[in-house]
């Protein structure tokens, strides 16, 4: 259950969760409860987070992974921030973000160093980025984007990629791709309840 943008007004109906469902680009199969499915497919993401503080979501649709991973994440004060492609999902996103003290913001992933000039911050303790089907770390361009994603982590921060491929066996090549070009994986995660993988990259404090 999320409530997303119905704050106080109970839980959202039917069609609110398939609107929402629908704004975050997730298209669950027939013959199963679709906000079953997102929980599924998506909370074990959750696991990953181990620290309270502003998170960056690279891609954040109308917000609602973001909404959901505060409410999977009781033990951790999580402030949401998003940035994405698309001035509607933007909009979609920011009432919800701000209602939890953060905000979404149109701008590409390749222009992160334009984050202050849209309002949001420099520097995050965590950050999400599932990453794309048309993103191979074989080419340098994603891994120099990559290098820059990170370099937007606090000290101690964590950024942490998500793998949505269908084959399981697709997200492990790519997570092993990323380690063979010498990017240091602090960690991975397999979806107990789908094909969901994650690995993430932890930034050294300032001590260590
Ligand atoms: C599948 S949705 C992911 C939603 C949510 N982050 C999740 O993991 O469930 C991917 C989002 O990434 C956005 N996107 C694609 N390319 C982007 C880019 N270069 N910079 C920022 N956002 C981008 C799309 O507009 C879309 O809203």
């Amino acid at each position: 259950m999320n409530d997303h943008d119905h704050q106080g007004e109970g839980p959202p109906s039917l069609e609110a969760r398939r609107s929402l469902l629908e704004g975050s680009d997730f298209h669950p199969e027939p013959g199963q409860e679709a906000w079953e499915q997102w929980h599924q497919a998506r909370a074990f993401i959750a696991d990953a987070i181990n620290q309270d503080g502003d998170v960056l979501d690279v891609g954040c649709a109308n917000g609602l992974l973001l909404t959901s991973l505060i409410q999977w994440s009781p033990d951790h004060q999580l402030v949401p921030y998003g940035i994405d492609t698309r001035a509607d999902r933007v909009k979609e996103a920011d009432g919800p973000l701000a209602s939890r003290g953060g905000r979404a913001a149109l701008l590409p992933m390749a222009e992160l160093a334009r984050l202050g000039e849209v309002g949001l911050p420099e520097a995050y303790d965590l950050i999400y980025w599932n990453v794309w089907d048309n993103v191979s770390f074989a080419e340098p361009v994603w891994r120099e984007r990559l290098a820059e994603l990170a370099s937007h982590l606090k000290p101690g921060g964590r950024l942490i990629l998500g793998f949505y491929d269908s084959d399981p066996h697709q997200s492990s090549a790519r997570i092993i791709r990323l380690a063979e070009h010498g990017v240091q994986i602090a960690g991975t995660h397999k979806n107990p309840a789908g094909p969901e993988r994650l690995a993430w990259i932890d930034a050294p404090n300032h001590s260590s």
